[in-house]
């Protein structure tokens, strides 16, 4: 059995209780009124090479969590521990400004909108050496050699690295997004939403190349998506989360196959809708998301659970060991039979 110690033991990245709770301020001198908690004791890690998909309904707290580990945003508290290129483990978390720059290099983010996420005023060229020479790694004949073929790995005509990115379609700037996130060499990549912004045949090209570059060059993906069949595609193992808390983490097949928390039961069954604003489906299940400013006591899937007793509504529920390298945080994941993904 795959225990998460023996996950963690050959890991790329391992994320200890992390939480993130953003201050609601209120009033004339802005005092803390509260807090919305955004990611609230996450725990998981990634193998190397490995796809750990991250799931859930907007607002969970998906973004937060990739941000935080890589330290976009400052978490409020935990371990963020990533294997650097001499192979330590280092605390992102502890690292000062000039440390933290260095192991940037090594992780790197895809951001979803390939539209806003690159400089209009920009060429190519300039966008995808920019991480090169901000860190001073190379410069000349080197740097427009590692730029031409970083533009091919990603399927691009190295002819066209003096034009703007409004001359490229929505798929080609993804791709011009994952040459820039490639310059470094990472060995680590948070794709955050990355292809939710994309026609359905253009977000199969994308994610047969993220593929193929995770084998090529043994990168470790953290997947974030609200889409179940972008994410049982292309994940080796799957973390869902409900109001910033991680409430299951399965292999792919394992939890698509037999899920062991009522709320993956409950989004496994739900039919997307279309959204129009966003060019993307939404998961919508019955019964309000929990305010993360205001979760309910107890298990916070409580109001919405159809398995729910007393219990639930008086104690939180804590991960626990559910069968092959599966976890789940339900007082009853050992004894509840749960459906799994029909027609997906
Ligand atoms: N900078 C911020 N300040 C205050 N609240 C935030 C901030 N960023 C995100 N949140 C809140 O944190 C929660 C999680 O958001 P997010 O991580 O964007 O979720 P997801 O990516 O799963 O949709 C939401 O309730 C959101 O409103
Ligand atoms: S702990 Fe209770 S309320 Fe929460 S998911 Fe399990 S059965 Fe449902
Ligand atoms: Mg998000």
């Amino acid at each position: 059995m795959k225990t998460d110690a023996g996950y963690a033991k050959q890991a790329v990245l391992e994320v200890k209780a992390v939480k993130k709770y953003f201050p609601i301020r209120k009033g004339f001198l802005q005092r803390t009124a509260g807090y919305v908690k955004a990611v609230d004791d996450v725990q998981f890690a990634i193998r190397p090479g490995e796809t750990f998909g991250l799931v859930g309904e907007s607002g969970c707290g998906k973004t937060t969590l990739g941000r935080c580990i890589l330290r976009a945003v400052e978490p409020s508290s935990g371990e963020v521990l990533f294997r650097d290129r001499k192979g330590m483990m280092r605390n992102v978390l502890e690292l000062d400004r000039r440390e933290l720059r260095a192991i940037r290099r090594d992780m790197q983010l895809i951001f979803q909108d390939p539209y806003s996420s690159l400089n209009p005023r920009m060429t190519v060229f300039n966008i995808i050496a920019e991480p090169l020479v901000c860190n001073g790694l190379m410069g000349g004949s080197e740097l427009k050699q590692r730029v031409s073929s970083l533009m091919e790995m990603v399927g691009l005509n190295s002819r066209h690295l003096e034009r703007y990115p409004h001359a490229f379609s929505g798929g080609q700037r993804q791709r011009i997004g994952i040459a820039r996130a490639l310059a470094t060499d990472p060995s680590f990549i948070v794709c955050d939403e990355a292809v939710s912004a994309l026609d359905v045949s253009v977000q199969a090209q994308i994610l047969n190349l993220l593929e193929d570059l995770q084998a090529d060059l043994n990168l470790s993906y953290l997947f974030i998506s609200h889409d179940l069949g972008v994410i049982q595609h292309i994940s080796d193992r799957v973390g869902v989360m409900y109001v910033g808390k991680m409430v299951e983490t399965a292999e792919t097949e394992s939890l698509f196959a037999s899920p062991r928390h009522p709320y993956t039961e409950a989004l496994l069954s739900a039919k997307p809708i279309p959204d129009p604003r966003h060019k993307s489906d939404r998961i919508i299940l019955s019964g309000e998301v929990a305010n993360p400013a205001n979760p309910p006591t107890g298990c916070y899937f409580h109001p919405r659970c159809p398995y729910a007793k007393e219990l639930c509504r008086q104690e939180a529920p804590e991960m626990k060991a559910v069968g092959d390298g599966h976890y789940a945080a339900c007082h009853f994941a050992g004894e509840l039979e749960l459906r799994g993904a029909a027609g997906l």
